[in-house]
């Protein structure tokens, strides 16, 4: 009696089960360029074999625009909005009978972003929005400096941080060598093509000491770490060692006076004659000389350390990168 009652509601309940949709809950990211599904099925009702009495509407919600429409057992294309010209299609008789009403948007493009609503009609009808979010990830970040010659320590350099053709808008985080977020002089800028894409742009002003890293890390909040650069400033530094410097300006003067000495060789050779053989000769002679040279070398570079012009910290600015 209870089983009876308890099936006839339930049967009750199923004939007059309505249209029903099932939507992502989440917002479908879609990569910029690329091809994008915007799901959406409904149940409760079937539609019959030649779809005539089914209609699938898809708009923009805000807008009410036009972006897809089937009717009458055919895609209706003519109050389509221009901007999905070529780009909807669902997927068939065979998904639409199946209760598949899902839209595919090929091409995405970054104004395709926003939340666009399905609209099922068979005897009943139903409809449900749903959000499309648009991804493009920044190319891998570059650091400059400038000034990039002549730097000394204390010089106020500035580093530019760059990354293109990213969307959305990218997190740009500047930490030095140590891990410490670098929160002030520095400026960030994101401007945007006609694509809708962004280009960044981050300087950051620095009070130039030797051994200092700086790195630029790019988010994008959508795709995850899109990566970093660095930049690694190395370079003597008043607190450096004695001997180290010694040996440093001993190296320097010593390539410079093999650098001279090759040129002189050369130009006498070049004069005598053009054999190739005999300059082999010659280079690997020079390269025994320069062995006791640099012995000798380093002594004599003591000895003029007073006169010897302080190494350009430019010579040792090493720019590196990493993912
Ligand atoms: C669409 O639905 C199918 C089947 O449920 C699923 O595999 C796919 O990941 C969904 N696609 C998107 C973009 O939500
Ligand atoms: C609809 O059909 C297409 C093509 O088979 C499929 O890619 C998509 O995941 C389907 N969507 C759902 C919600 O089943
Ligand atoms: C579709 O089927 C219905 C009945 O099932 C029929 O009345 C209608 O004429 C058919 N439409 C087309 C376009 O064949
Ligand atoms: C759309 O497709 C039609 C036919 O394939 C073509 O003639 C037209 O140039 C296309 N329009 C755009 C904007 O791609
Ligand atoms: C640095 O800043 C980022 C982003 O604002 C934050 O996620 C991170 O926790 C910060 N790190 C430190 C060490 O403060
Ligand atoms: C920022 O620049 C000002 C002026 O150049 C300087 O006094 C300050 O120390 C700088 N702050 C940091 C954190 O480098």
């Amino acid at each position: 009696m209870l089983l009876s009652l308890l099936l006839s509601s339930l049967l009750a309940v199923q004939t007059m089960a309505k249209l029903e949709l099932v939507i992502p809950e989440l917002p479908v990211v879609a990569l910029f360029g690329r091809d994008a599904v915007l799901n959406c099925s409904f149940w409760g009702e079937q539609a019959s074999g030649n779809l005539s009495e089914l209609s699938v509407f898809w708009q923009l919600t805000d807008t009410k625009r036009s972006v897809h429409a089937f009717t009458a057992g055919a895609d209706q294309l003519a109050d389509q909005s221009p901007a999905f010209l070529n780009r909807t299609s669902l997927f068939g008789r065979g998904a639409l009978s199946e209760g598949n009403a899902s839209l595919l948007l090929r091409r995405v493009r970054v104004d395709d972003e926003g939340s666009y609503t399905c609209f099922v009609r068979v005897q009943n009808y139903a409809s449900a929005a749903m959000l499309l979010q648009v991804a493009a990830p920044y190319t891998k970040p570059m650091v400059t400096l400038t000034p990039n010659s002549n730097l000394r320590p204390g010089d106020k350099v500035e580093l530019t941080c760059m990354a293109y053709g990213g969307y959305p808008e990218a997190e740009v985080v500047w930490q030095d060598g140590a891990g410490h977020n670098l929160t002030d002089n520095l400026t960030v800028s994101q401007v945007a093509t006609e694509l809708g894409l962004f280009s960044v742009r981050s300087v950051l002003t620095v009070m130039l000491e030797p051994d200092s890293t700086y790195h630029c890390r790019l988010t994008n909040a959508l795709l995850g770490d899109d990566g970093h650069a660095s930049v690694t400033i190395t370079g003597q530094n008043m607190a450096f060692p004695p001997v180290v410097l010694g040996v440093t300006v001993g190296l320097a003067v010593c390539l410079l006076v093999l650098l001279i000495a090759l040129a002189a060789v050369c130009r006498k050779k070049i004069k005598e004659s053009c054999e190739e053989i005999r300059l082999e000769e010659e280079a690997r002679e020079l390269e025994e000389e320069a062995k006791a040279g640099l012995r000798d070398g380093k002594q004599g570079a003591q000895a003029e350390e007073g006169q010897t012009p302080v190494l350009e910290l430019s010579d040792r600015v090493g720019l590196t990168e990493t993912q």
